[in-house]
């Protein structure tokens, strides 16, 4: 955070000037006896505590100089160097006055966390300062700091559906930026907002408003890691419902692809999903479906998600009868035809590892379902 650093010029020597790299990085060099402001109050602060050694060179320049003195100089023509050296020596204290006067990011986490729990702060404010959290809450000192400033349960609670939908979203966004890659965060929120966190993500992902429900996915997704809140995940029916949104044509494609993505994360730690589809009411057959039937031309990244769910699906034993009666494996023949065609004449290399995704695919679900020959290209397994 110390932009500005002061260098002395030490080493048993007499004291000639005080070297200071400006903020952009530009270096001053200031004889001590031209410091004529008064620095005590601004270098205190700024200087580290185990800088005591600076603070007392700085303290004897000080000594040293003589404002009146300085000043009479300046008047009666002082040199014109030593004015120049003056003002830059100025400007680089009111340099560190700003720095000092800017507030640190813990400072800013607070202040936004009292905004979230004032009562008397309207939408507009806690938007404003769930913004700000989703920035601050990016660095992992500053998530795991949060709890340690009160603020888990301030942000949990605007998880509730007594918060309007913009609020929720944005708090549950922001909970999902903390809890990216961060396991001890994740174990915090359990801990902090228990069950309920997990389970107001699914009903935030089921927002009519497609940037609300993304940030639900978004944050849901973050959770993952976690095998207690992917128990709640299913425990809660999380499963079903997201599968409802997949299949449902009036929701945005943006939404179906977090979801497709979501299942192939799930399906990638193995057979927890499998087992979990096998509780559907269509024992997972339904998934498929729709993974299915979003494999088209007419959305490359949708298909490439979907696909990447079906393939992992397919990789855990015991899947084969989400696969029954599908018609998979002709769409995915379809679809490599597809991009195939698309990419005729131009080899571009997203369409050449699309078309290399769709025929794994269907081998590996070919080799699942045992029902015909496999033909096995390993080589471009995921
Ligand atoms: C850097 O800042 C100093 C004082 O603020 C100024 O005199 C100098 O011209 C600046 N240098 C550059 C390269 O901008
Ligand atoms: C809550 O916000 C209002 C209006 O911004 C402010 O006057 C009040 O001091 C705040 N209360 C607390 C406890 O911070
Ligand atoms: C929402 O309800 C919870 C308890 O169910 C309460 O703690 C919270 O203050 C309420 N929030 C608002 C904004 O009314
Ligand atoms: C599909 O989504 C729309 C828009 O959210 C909703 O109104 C409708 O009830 C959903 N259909 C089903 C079958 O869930």
């Amino acid at each position: 955070m110390v932009f500005l650093v002061l260098v002395l010029a030490i080493g048993g020597l007499a004291m000639e000037g005080v070297q200071m790299i400006m903020p952009n990085g530009t270096r001053v060099v200031v004889a001590a006896e031209d410091i004529a402001v008064d620095v005590t109050d601004a270098t205190e602060r700024a200087l580290p505590e185990d800088e005591g050694e600076l603070k007392n060179l700085l303290n004897w320049a000080i000594s040293h100089s003589d404002p009146e003195e300085l000043k009479r100089q300046a008047a009666s023509g002082a040199s014109k160097e030593a004015v120049e050296r003056r003002q830059q020596v100025q400007e680089c204290l009111q340099a560190i006055k700003r720095m000092q006067e800017e507030p640190t990011e813990a400072e800013l986490m607070i202040e936004a966390i009292e905004v979230l729990r004032n009562d008397t702060s309207d939408d507009a404010a806690k938007l404003g300062a769930l913004q700000a959290l989703q920035i601050l809450l990016e660095p992992i000192d500053n998530a795991n700091d949060l709890h340690k400033l009160g603020g888990i349960e301030v942000v949990a609670n605007l998880l509730e559906d007594n918060c309007s939908d913009a609020v929720r979203a944005g708090a549950a966004f922001a909970l999902g930026v903390a809890a990216s890659s961060n396991e001890p965060f994740i174990v915090e929120l359990q801990e902090h907002g228990g069950d309920d966190v997990m389970i107001h993500f699914v009903e935030i992902a089921e927002m009519d408003d497609t940037g609300a429900a993304a940030k639900g996915l978004y944050g849901m997704s973050k959770l993952m890691d976690s095998a207690d809140q992917r128990g709640t995940f299913y425990g809660s029916g999380g499963l079903e419902r997201m599968q409802g949104l997949l299949a449902n044509a009036s929701i945005s494609d943006r939404i179906h692809r977090k979801i497709s993505s979501l299942f192939g994360d799930l399906a990638m730690r193995g057979e927890e999903f499998v087992e979990q589809m096998g509780k559907l009411p269509e024992k997972g057959r339904e998934i498929v479906r729709s993974l299915t039937q979003h494999l088209s031309q007419r959305d490359w990244d949708l298909s490439e998600r979907a696909m990447h769910a079906l393939h992992h699906i397919a990789s855990a034993p015991g899947a084969q009868h989400a696969f029954e009666g599908s018609d998979v494996d002709k769409r995915l023949a379809q679809l490599e035809g597809e991009a195939k065609g698309e990419n005729a004449g131009q080899s571009d290399s997203y369409l050449s590892d699309l078309q290399a995704l769709a025929h794994n695919t269907r081998a590996k679900i070919q080799e699942l379902v045992g029902g015909r020959a496999s033909q096995h290209t390993e080589d471009g397994e995921l």
